[in-house]
């Protein structure tokens, strides 16, 4: 029988990840961590926009798990749209796009436009990708309505034009699946992220801890040597930690019908 699975002991834990590698045809080397894991079992079964937060310092693999988590939904919902974007469109194209493309790279099915800044799927579905800090490229959206936004380093943008994108998820393709997702990263240093996610969480807001130390696909030395050349990028990360020594966390602000409808999803895999 399935327990919850933040239940589950590590061991098995680490078998549905492995699992879900194969299931969704990833390379062997591209297991899902388990702040990743987490966070795409919270995309499941939620309110419609209700918000999804993976935080921790860098290298916790959160960029990785919104370029998952974009190509998951449009691979799984026809004529779904959905919205990658950082705050510049060269921080973007210098990071999250590095990361989307070698995920690509094992699809050959789904074809990138670099030109277009656009991802097409077989299926209909498509990731567009921009920079949102600048009125003039939010104006490019027009009216355009989404399946899915994700924001990477969602703290460096601004609070209402975060609202603004999340007005935008009305894309019927993605209601109709009941999965119209805002999903934010970053490391929560002070502001409106470290309020509405960590420190009181508002009603049906998820927050993810996606540590440095829970993504095994660094070099084992990585933390120690960028922790040595900037301190400050960790900080916040350690406080966040600190708050909640109690052990894991993740899901404790469900609901027990999302925790058995997860648990329905998990015998799926
Ligand atoms: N599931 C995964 N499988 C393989 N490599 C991964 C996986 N998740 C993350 N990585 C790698 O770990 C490194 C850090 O991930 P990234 O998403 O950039 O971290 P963050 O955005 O939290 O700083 C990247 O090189 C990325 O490709
Ligand atoms: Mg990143």
């Amino acid at each position: 029988m399935l327990g919850k699975y933040w239940a589950l002991p590590e061991e098995e834990r680490a078998a549905y990840r492995r699992r879900l590698r194969e299931m969704w045809n990833l390379p062997e080397s591209r297991v899902p961590t388990e702040p990743q894991m987490i966070g795409l079992l919270h995309t499941y079964n939620r309110g419609l926009r209700q918000p999804i937060f993976l935080g921790g310092a860098m290298g916790g693999a959160k960029s990785a798990w919104l370029c998952m988590l974009a190509i998951h939904l449009c691979n799984t919902i026809p004529n779904n749209r959905f919205l990658l974007a950082r705050k510049t469109f060269s921080s973007f194209r210098g990071s999250t796009l590095v990361e989307l493309e070698e995920q690509l790279e094992s699809m050959p099915q789904v074809k990138h436009w670099p030109g277009k800044h656009e991802v097409d799927f077989p299926n209909g579905s498509k990731i567009v990708y921009m920079g949102v800090g600048e009125p003039k490229q939010r104006e490019k959206l027009g009216s355009y309505q989404f399946g899915g936004v994700g924001i990477d380093e969602a703290p460096e943008v601004e609070h209402d034009v975060v609202r603004m994108l999340q007005t935008r998820l009305r894309l019927k393709a993605a209601q109709k699946a009941n999965r119209l997702i805002l999903a934010l990263t970053g490391n929560p240093y002070p502001g409106w992220i470290r309020e509405d996610f960590v420190k009181a969480p508002k009603p049906g807001y998820s927050f993810v801890r996606a540590l440095t130390r829970d993504n095994p696909h660094l070099d084992p030395r990585y933390e120690a040597d960028m922790k040595a050349e900037m301190p400050g990028a960790f900080l916040f990360d350690t406080t966040v930690r600190g708050n909640s020594n109690a052990g894991h966390v993740y899901g404790t602000d469900i609901t027990e019908d999302d925790r058995k409808a997860l648990i329905e999803y998990l015998k799926t895999l």
